[in-house]
């Protein structure tokens, strides 16, 4: 007997015979996943022809949980990290309010990223932050990765910087919302030049972006204080050799920087696509 989604997929390709050509049926989407409201699936391109009745067919098995139906076409762009999506059916309006961890975090599901795929690191975050840290977070977004730890820990202080207008007043909002105004501060503007005051003090950086570059980097090491730790994320050819390479590349970045000994952990946050993996390098600077 086929249960939940393998049920749901089952009855997704029923439906769809009717209107995709059998040549091509082997490129209807299994997967999907939400944000809110907004169900997101992935359409090749194979299938764009059809994206409107594969929106309304993914809607009519989602009811009562879909508002909207949107599609992933292409890769995650640009400095702001844009995700190509385009509308397949129900609601046109992208912005919804998605519950994790306590958390409720208002986003337009369409224009902003938000993975699903980090929930677990989000969790890890919660589990290793000690009270009275305090945490700058480089790569905002709308809260993704600080506003868990203000709802959920006790840091002294989170500085949270975003240089995506959007992201920025989704990030506003959401402090506001989830009513952590005292512990977590925004700031709009590019990391690069607004954090200098902060050298030398965080107990923590987050540095959730896989297309900083060795300023940033550089950047990250400097804020930390002695005994800091600076979670980079990066996406590596899934060999370990590939891994291997990147902690010496960090290694090196660090030892420019300074003179104190580290230590280095990573873990696997996801797959990212085929062969690639996201994986996150935990280094505590001694
Ligand atoms: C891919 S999102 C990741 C969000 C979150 N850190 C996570 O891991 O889920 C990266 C965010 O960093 C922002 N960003 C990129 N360059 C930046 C910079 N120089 N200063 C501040 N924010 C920046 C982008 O606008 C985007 O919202």
């Amino acid at each position: 007997m086929i249960r939940g989604r393998d049920s749901k997929r089952a009855k997704i390709h029923k439906l769809l015979e009717d209107h995709i050509p059998s040549n091509l049926s082997s490129y209807i989407p299994h997967g999907w996943w939400y944000i809110g409201d907004v169900l997101i699936i992935s359409i090749p391109k194979q299938l764009l022809d059809f994206k409107h009745i594969i929106g309304e067919v993914f809607l009519h098995v989602e009811q009562g949980k879909a508002r909207s139906v949107f599609g992933k076409v292409g890769p995650t762009k640009d400095i702001i990290r844009t995700p190509e999506f385009t509308y397949l059916a129900g609601d046109t309006n992208s912005e919804t309010l998605h519950k994790e961890l306590g958390c409720q975090f208002k986003i337009d599901a369409a224009k902003l990223t938000f993975s699903p795929g980090n929930h677990g690191e989000r969790k890890r975050l919660i589990d290793i932050v000690q009270k009275n840290e305090f945490i700058i977070d480089m790569f905002s977004c709308v809260g993704n990765l600080s506003l868990p730890l203000a709802v959920n820990n006790e840091p002294k202080k989170i500085i949270a910087t975003e240089i995506n207008p959007l992201a920025y007043r989704y990030l506003e909002e959401n402090i506001k919302l989830n009513k952590v105004e005292d512990r977590i501060f925004a700031i709009f503007g590019d990391n690069r030049t607004v954090l200098s005051e902060y050298q030398g003090q965080a107990d923590r950086v987050l540095f959730g972006y896989f297309n900083g570059d060795d300023q940033q980097k550089r950047l990250a090491i400097r804020l930390c204080k002695k005994g800091g730790i600076v979670h980079f994320h990066e996406i590596v050819p899934a060999k370990e050799e590939e891994t291997d390479k990147l902690i010496k590349k960090l290694v090196v970045i660090i030892e420019q920087e300074t003179k104190s000994d580290m230590d280095i952990a990573f873990k696997r946050v996801k797959k990212f696509s085929p062969g690639m993996d996201h994986i996150v390098f935990d280094v505590k600077i001694n």
